[in-house]
């Protein structure tokens, strides 16, 4: 059987955390090693410089701690191709092919980056390639004709606009050269970790995530300081377990829920302390993270073969992404010199 594809990839503005993983790596990593697909691994360093154009060392600099992240959570280059987005020629130019069948109205309707703009402050100053990004981002995922896109709920919009470029693409040119792609989304209630401080998002700029590459001690650092229920005074205290950051974290990771669910009784009645619910949550984070940790310090020791893997998975992409190319300038006519 023919194995389907997938295309995901993410933005390297810094190290990868625990929400990416729960929200969309270990999807990734059992996708692949289910044996039933082709993933295609993007690190999205052109779609990073949308928003960071004038700070390009830190694009360059979190591309390897990206890289390190997704070999520690197991994406296997013998099973994925992993890559980088601006070696691919092919998606610059299908990008700009695109862009002639959108128009700005539904780029600016785009949820996604309406938040983003607000979010990063641009008001009048928004960098055309930024507006831009879900275009070249249906290029990214059309270049390599896959039929899933494993992305976090906020990539949503992303998805629906890609399908709207294919079907309109292959309308305008009378062909089926794209495919139309489907976005894979996390289970319900693993799709978004709240930040240790409770704020709905964990994300670097908040100063409120956790490391796929903190060492032990900083994670449990980072547990002890975390939001739980602020009317929990005395341990003899009822508490809430809604909103309670520590609970939510339990939620997702404990594997075993019937003690969980135990623990939130004795919670709500009173009696049970933070720091015995944080210490319990420290030893199942550090089930999870110690052997990601351990695999990414090995593969730390060796940037060049990094850089190598990386460099090898680019030619693997290029060649999946000029063939598309070539078949779509086919479509639109642009073969003066195939006679
Ligand atoms: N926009 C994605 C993010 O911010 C990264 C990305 C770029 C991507 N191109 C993609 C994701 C193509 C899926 C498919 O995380």
């Amino acid at each position: 059987m023919e194995k389907k594809i997938i295309l995901t990839g993410d933005r390297p503005t810094g190290k990868l955390h625990i929400g990416h993983y729960i929200g969309s790596l270990k999807n990734r990593v059992k996708l692949q090693n289910s044996g039933e697909y082709l993933p295609y691994i993007m690190i999205a360093d052109t779609q990073a410089l949308t928003d960071n154009a004038r700070n390009p060392e830190k694009i360059r600099n979190s591309l390897i701690q990206v890289a390190l992240d997704y070999l520690a959570v197991g994406l296997d280059p013998e099973k994925s191709v992993i890559f980088i987005q601006s070696q691919i020629p092919a998606l610059f130019e299908l990008t700009a092919y695109y862009m002639d069948l959108v128009t700005v109205a539904r780029l600016e309707r785009n949820p996604t980056v309406k938040t983003e703009i607000k979010q990063k402050g641009f008001n009048d100053s928004i960098p055309v390639g930024f507006l831009n990004y879900p275009v070249s981002q249906a290029a990214d995922i059309t270049a390599f004709k896959a039929n899933l896109v494993p992305v976090g709920d906020d990539q949503e919009p992303m998805i629906e606009q890609a399908r709207e470029i294919v079907r309109t693409f292959n309308r305008v040119y009378d062909c089926d050269v794209l495919v139309e792609p489907e976005g894979y989304f996390p289970e319900e209630g693993q799709g978004r970790l709240p930040g240790l401080d409770g704020n709905a998002k964990m994300s670097k700029s908040l100063g409120n995530a956790i490391y796929l590459s903190d060492n032990a001690k900083t994670v449990q650092e980072k547990v002890m300081s975390m939001y739980t229920d602020p009317g929990h005074i005395h341990v003899e205290d009822p508490g809430k377990v809604e909103g309670n950051t520590v609970f939510t974290y339990l939620d997702v990771f404990a594997p075993d829920q019937d003690k969980v669910a135990e623990l939130k009784e004795q919670y709500q009645k009173g009696g049970l302390g933070d720091v015995k619910i944080k210490r319990y949550l420290n030893e199942v984070l550090e089930e999870e993270l110690e052997p990601i940790r351990a695999r990414r310090a090995k593969y730390a020791q060796d940037e060049d073969a990094i850089y190598e893997m990386l460099q090898e998975g680019s030619k693997k992409a290029n060649k999946a992404a000029n063939a598309t190319l070539e078949e779509a300038r086919d479509a639109i006519g642009l073969n003066y010199f195939k006679r």
